[in-house]
């Protein structure tokens, strides 16, 4: 399993990821009812250049995604984790990227909207020591942030460095069999 940022290019299999989630994860992800496709495809279109989206990657497929917006000194967060690859430590490990990652933004509060009937995200935000204030069907869980560290930073760094490798090691092959005819 890989976390990394998703990049600009890279938000079509965000929108496929979302799309693929039930009627009823629609509702617990966007915490309303009736989410579109049509309503997917605005919503990640309209996602600021400077949010952030980190995908999991099993495979090289993208299984789980959380999107942090940032309004102030609040990071709001949104995650989601495609329904075979649920209760395996990805939606927590997600979060917990996105927690260290917006503290490196110098966010001081994380923000998540649930509805109340989501025991499974309910349950996740408890385990991940935020507050929970609910209110008429929703739920609102806060977590404060400290200041960034050594280890949110190095954090970041290590996974943008292995991206750029990455990358890199995919250049190297293509280039490889342009350089011995008959390899590829
Ligand atoms: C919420 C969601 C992201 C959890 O993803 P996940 O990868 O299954 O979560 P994890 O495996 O990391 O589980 C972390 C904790 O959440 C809790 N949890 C997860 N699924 C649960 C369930 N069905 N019922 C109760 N608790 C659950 C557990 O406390 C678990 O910790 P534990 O394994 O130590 O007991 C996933 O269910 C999902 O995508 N739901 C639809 C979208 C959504 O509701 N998003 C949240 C609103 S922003």
């Amino acid at each position: 399993m890989l976390i990394r940022k998703l990049l600009i290019h890279e938000r079509p299999l965000f929108v496929a990821h979302l799309k693929r989630l039930t009627p009823s994860d629609r509702r617990f992800r966007f915490a309303q009812v009736h989410v579109s496709d049509e309503v997917i495809g605005r919503y990640v279109a309209g996602i600021h250049v400077d949010d952030l989206i980190l995908g999991c990657f099993t495979d090289e497929h993208l299984v789980g995604a959380v999107h942090v917006a940032f309004a102030g000194d609040l990071a709001e967060v949104g995650v989601s984790v495609d329904p075979d690859h649920r209760a395996q430590g990805i939606g927590a490990e997600l979060f917990q990227r996105a927690a260290r990652w917006a503290r490196n933004r110098h966010a001081e509060r994380l923000y998540t909207l649930c509805q109340t009937d989501n025991r499974a995200m309910i349950a996740l935000a408890v385990k991940l020591g935020m507050k929970i204030h609910r209110e008429s069907g929703t739920a609102e869980a806060f977590l404060v942030l400290a200041p960034p560290d050594l280890l949110t930073v190095s954090d970041e760094l290590s996974v943008g460095m292995h991206t750029v490798f990455r990358d890199w090691a995919d250049v190297m092959r293509t280039c490889r069999g342009m350089w011995l005819p008959g390899r590829s």
